[in-house]
C-alpha cells in the first residue's frame, strides 16, 4: 500500500479506538470528592514531562534532520505546557515548583515508548497516535473543565494547548508519509500505534478503577 493510503487506514483505526476513550457514554462526569481540575492538573504535569522527555531522548538518537527539529519542537511545546499548567496550578492555590509530577516513577506508556529504535515506529506511536488520543482527551476535559465553571483553565487548553497537541498528530501524520513506506515500515507502525492504544485504554481503565479519576488530559 502508497504511504497515503497506510497511514488514512491508521487513522481510521485509531479513530476507531478512540472513540472507545470517550467516557460519556458510560460515565457521568461529576465533580466530587477527588476529581477536581486542580488534581487533573497534576495528571497533566506528568503527562507533560514525559511527553517532553520521550521527544527529548528521540531527538539525539535519531540522525534525521527533520526528524530531530520535530522532536526539539515538539520537546518545547510540551515544555511550555508544563510551565502553564504550573502556573495555572499556582493560582488554584497549589505549589507546582514543590511538586515532582515523577516521585513515583515513569508510567508504562513512557516505558513503551522509551523502547521504541525506529523512526516509523516512533512517529505512529508518539506523534500521530499519542497526538491523536491527547486531542480526543482534551476535548473531554475543556468540557469538564466547564462544567466545573473553571473557564481560565478550558481558555488555556482550548487556545493553546489543544491546538498544539493537535500540531503534534500532523507532525506524526507527515513524517509517517515519508517513513511509512515499505511493508516492514507499516508493519511496525501498525504494531506501535496499536500498542500505544492498548496502554492509553489501559491506563484509563486503571486510573478509573483505583482513583476514580476520568477526563484527565492528554499530551
Ligand atoms: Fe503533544
Ligand atoms: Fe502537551
Amino acid at each position: 500500500m502508497t504511504a497515503e493510503d497506510f497511514v488514512r487506514d491508521l487513522d481510521a483505526r485509531n479513530q476507531a479506538v478512540l472513540k472507545r476513550l470517550d467516557p460519556e457514554a458510560t460515565l457521568k462526569p461529576e465533580v466530587s470528592g477527588n476529581l477536581t481540575v486542580l488534581n487533573l492538573l497534576k495528571v497533566a504535569l506528568k503527562n507533560e514531562i514525559e511527553a517532553t522527555e520521550i521527544a527529548a531522548r528521540w531527538l539525539v538518537t535519531t540522525d534525521e534532520v527533520a526528524v530531530k527539529m520535530a522532536l526539539a519542537r515538539q520537546a518545547g511545546d510540551e515544555a511550555k505546557h508544563y510551565r502553564m499548567i504550573a502556573e495555572r496550578l499556582r493560582e488554584l492555590g497549589f505549589d507546582a515548583a514543590a511538586f515532582d509530577p515523577l516521585a513515583s516513577g515513569y508510567g508504562p506508556l513512557f516505558g513503551y515508548l522509551d523502547t521504541l529504535s525506529t523512526t516509523v515506529e516512533r512517529v505512529a506511536a508518539g506523534q500521530f497516535t499519542r497526538e491523536a488520543i491527547a486531542v480526543v482527551k482534551n476535548r473531554q476535559f475543556i468540557e469538564f473543565c466547564e462544567r466545573a465553571g473553571d473557564r481560565v483553565t478550558a481558555t488555556l487548553y482550548r487556545d493553546v494547548i489543544e491546538p498544539d497537541e493537535r500540531f503534534h498528530h500532523e507532525l506524526g501524520r507527515s513524517l509517517l508519509l515519508r517513513h511509512a513506506t515499505t511493508v516492514e515500515a507499516q508493519e511496525r507502525a501498525r504494531q506501535a500505534a496499536a500498542r500505544t492504544l492498548e496502554l492509553a485504554e489501559e491506563l484509563q481503565a486503571a486510573a478509573l478503577r483505583t482513583a476514580g479519576i476520568h477526563h484527565a488530559p492528554g499530551c
